[in-house]
């Protein structure tokens, strides 16, 4: 027995040994410390909130001062780049401070983070874009971690409740974040551990060292050229990759996060010049040395123009490659050469950053061009890329390298149909076979402002005669009277509305023959305005393949079924609407040419039943308003060839006379 007890003995306390290793196993904070999550950790701390005025009777709504903290630490096998956090906040919370970060948007502080439409609020690491690996680093926290410090108002109930977000996660679609959690026994603090959705694929840090550049409808790029201790020389280029956007007086914007203010500018010009700012700020005071009557521009906000073409050779502020064009920005299938702008400046840089490897880029760009015609864009925020490679400019075989390079990506924004900003141009339809014209949509381009306007805005716009297209809206109503009494067409009463665009074209179908078809494209100009280096792009449906040439435009099928199309050289001008002598009206601005389509690669087309027709037409980026319906061909004329070419050339007749 006594033998048996001993022989039992040791297997009994490696039992109680592995007991007790459970039990502690257990015991410990299984879920979110830093130990248990091998992904991306965000924690979200509320550190501490004081009530401020005013005092209100209702709890619920009163203000407090909040600090809060979020950190993200990489604990996985894969860099993080250009982290953003999501934060979901709840509480009316308005954003003060942000440091270690900036609103991905690009908004101002104080923000209002229930104001925007969107749920969450999005922070974008600033300066500190990227968290690397802890195998890479030796598990450097600088490198591996980075901490937003927040600082703003919240509106809540009274201590002990802890008013935290109701969600935090990261707007990397490539990581999954599950639910966040608060710490149990803290209770003032959030956090959630982010995992990899596609498996860990053995990403190296030399793979990932050459930052890849983005694409996007226009990139921002933020080259230093030169770096010292206080100050930097920046280049900033503006690329339109966009086949349609188009910048005229390109406008661009963005705000220094980190006091620093600009000195000098080459190639462009700040909207407002003056050191004013500076002069009573902590800039001020920092730089005392400094004249600040020759700083040029101290905003924290700056906007910059392009400078006009007569200064493209002033020797103080001009000479940069790409400069001094009026902020006019083209394609690249317009004009590869003028679809980028550059500018040079040199920039002050404030404590703690006096030092020459210590660069920022400003954050918050903001770039829209001065005509209506302009596409909309939205940027995000400046992303390190691999240093930009500049070819030396006498011809040796050496290229320069930026000592630094940010990019950020601009994309144009998708206006929903009817919002705000209508089109501001139309398209009329018409074709041989058919003596009617189609004009353009009632209030295609908006509708008269003015309340005593007595016309319908909704009535479909009434038939025409070919030549009341070359009248203006207000002279076209007795034409299309007459018109609809001859043809024996309804008048809607009251008359439609006009079309209030200010350039509108005419897509005429002009012949249909059995190896082919050709149309003739009008371009109407009703603006006070001459308009420069105009294109339009139209997109055809299956008729696209057999697009041969235009006569009197350059036109080119450039893929997914448009045809860009623009002035030949010297002819670049669509004037702007003028009184001639001889006529008591204005006359439009006028251009016109050609199209010619085969049918030997679409011998299926029905070019009368509609493949004849465009079904997007864009003028200078901008998507013109479309007819609602297309020219019929009566059913007596469908095949009557002889009547349809009489009167195919009957009404070109009339069309090209005036
Ligand atoms: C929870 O809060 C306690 C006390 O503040 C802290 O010691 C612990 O690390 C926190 N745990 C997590 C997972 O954040
Ligand atoms: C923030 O925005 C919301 C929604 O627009 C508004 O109701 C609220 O009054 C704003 N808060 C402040 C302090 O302006
Ligand atoms: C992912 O990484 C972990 C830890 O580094 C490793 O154990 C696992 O096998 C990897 N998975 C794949 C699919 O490579
Ligand atoms: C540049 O803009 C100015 C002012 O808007 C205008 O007068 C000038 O004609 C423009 N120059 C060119 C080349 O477009
Ligand atoms: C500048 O930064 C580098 C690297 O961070 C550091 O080694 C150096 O001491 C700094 N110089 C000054 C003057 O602070
Ligand atoms: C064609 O159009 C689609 C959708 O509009 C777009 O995603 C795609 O990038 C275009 N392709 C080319 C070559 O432009
Ligand atoms: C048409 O455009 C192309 C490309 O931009 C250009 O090379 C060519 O010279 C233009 N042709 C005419 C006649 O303007
Ligand atoms: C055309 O003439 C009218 C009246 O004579 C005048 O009001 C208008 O300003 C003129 N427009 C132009 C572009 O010259
Ligand atoms: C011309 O086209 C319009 C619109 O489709 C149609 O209403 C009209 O009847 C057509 N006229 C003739 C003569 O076919």
């Amino acid at each position: 027995m006594a033998l048996l007890r001993l022989a039992a003995h040791p297997c009994l306390s490696v039992f109680v040994f592995l007991l007790l290793l459970v039990v502690h196993a257990l015991a410990q904070p299984q879920p979110n410390d830093a130990g248990g999550c091998n992904g991306i950790l965000l924690t979200y701390t509320l550190q501490g909130r004081d009530k401020i005025r005013p005092l209100v009777p209702a709890p619920d709504s009163q203000p407090y001062a909040f600090r809060a903290t979020a950190t993200l630490r990489n604990s996985g096998t894969r860099p993080l780049r250009s982290w953003a956090l999501l934060l979901t906040f709840v509480h009316g919370e308005i954003l003060v401070t942000v440091d270690g970060a900036v609103l991905t948007s690009g908004a101002d502080l104080p923000y209002n983070t229930t104001a925007a439409d969107a749920a969450a609020t999005s922070l974008t690491g600033y300066p500190q874009t990227d968290l690397l690996t802890p195998i890479d680093t030796a598990g450097d926290l600088a490198k591996i971690q980075a901490t937003v410090n927040l600082v703003g108002t919240l509106f809540a109930g009274p201590e002990p409740f802890q008013p935290l977000p109701s969600a935090l996660s990261l707007a990397d679609p490539a990581y999954a974040c599950p639910p966040a959690t608060t710490n149990v026994s803290a209770g003032s603090s959030l956090s959630t551990c982010c995992a990899p959705l596609t498996p860990n694929t053995s990403t190296s840090a030399s793979e990932e060292t050459p930052r890849r550049r983005r694409a996007g409808d226009l990139v921002i790029t933020y080259d230093v050229l030169q770096a010292h201790e206080t100050t930097y020389l920046a280049l900033v280029t503006l690329d339109n990759n966009a086949p349609l956007g188009r910048l005229d007086g390109w406008q661009l914007s963005w705000a220094w996060h980190r006091g620093e203010f600009i000195s000098s500018m080459r190639g462009a010009y700040p909207r407002e010049v003056g050191a004013g700012a500076c002069l009573y700020g902590p800039q001020g005071r920092y730089y005392e040395g400094i004249d600040f009557s020759k700083v040029l521009n101290c905003d924290r906000r700056p906007v910059v123009l392009d400078l006009p073409p007569s200064r493209a050779d002033d020797a103080d502020i001009g000479r940069i490659d790409h400069c001094c064009r009026n902020g006019t920005i083209l394609p690249k299938t317009m004009d590869a050469a003028h679809s980028k702008s550059a500018f040079q400046m040199e920039v002050y840089k404030m404590p703690p950053d006096l030092n020459r490897t210590r660069l920022h880029p400003p954050a918050g760009f903001e770039v829209r061009g001065a005509s209506p015609l302009n596409p909309e864009y939205a940027c995000g925020q400046p992303i390190p890329v691999s240093p930009s490679e500049f070819p030396d400019p006498s011809g040796l075989a050496s290229t320069t390298v930026a000592v630094a390079s940010w990019q950020a990506v601009c994309t144009i924004t998708t206006r929903p149909a009817s919002a705000s900003k209508p089109p501001r141009c139309c398209v009329s339809f018409s074709a041989s076979y058919n003596e009617s014209v189609i004009p353009c949509r009632t209030c295609a381009c908006g509708c008269p402002a003015s309340a005593r306007s007595t016309c319908s805005t909704t009535a479909p716009s009434m038939l025409l005669p070919p030549y009341a297209l070359l009248l203006p809206f207000e002279r076209r109503a007795k034409e299309a009277l007459t018109w609809a009494g001859e043809k024996r067409l309804g008048v809607p009463n009251p008359m439609p509305c006009g079309d209030s665009c200010g350039v509108s074209i005419n897509w005429h179908l002009a012949t249909d023959f059995a190896g082919g078809w050709s149309a003739r494209l009008t371009l109407f100009n009703w603006g006070a305005e001459d308009m420069r280096d105009w294109f339009a792009a139209i997109v055809m449906g299956k008729a696209y393949d057999g697009f041969e040439q235009a006569y009197s435009f350059n036109a080119t099928a450039v893929g997914n079924r448009t045809i860009f199309i623009k002035a030949r050289e010297g002819f670049n001008f669509l004037l702007r609407e003028t009184n001639m002598s001889g006529v008591d009206y204005p006359v439009p601005g006028k251009l016109q040419s050609v199209l010619s389509f085969t049918k030997k690669t679409t011998p299926r087309i029905d070019v009368v039943a509609g493949d004849g027709f465009p079904s997007k037409v864009f003028f200078n980026g901008d998507e013109c308003a479309m007819p609602l319906r297309i020219p019929s061909q009566s059913a007596a004329k469908r095949g009557g060839i002889i009547t349809m070419l009489l009167l195919g050339v009957a009404t070109s007749a009339l069309l090209l006379l005036l």
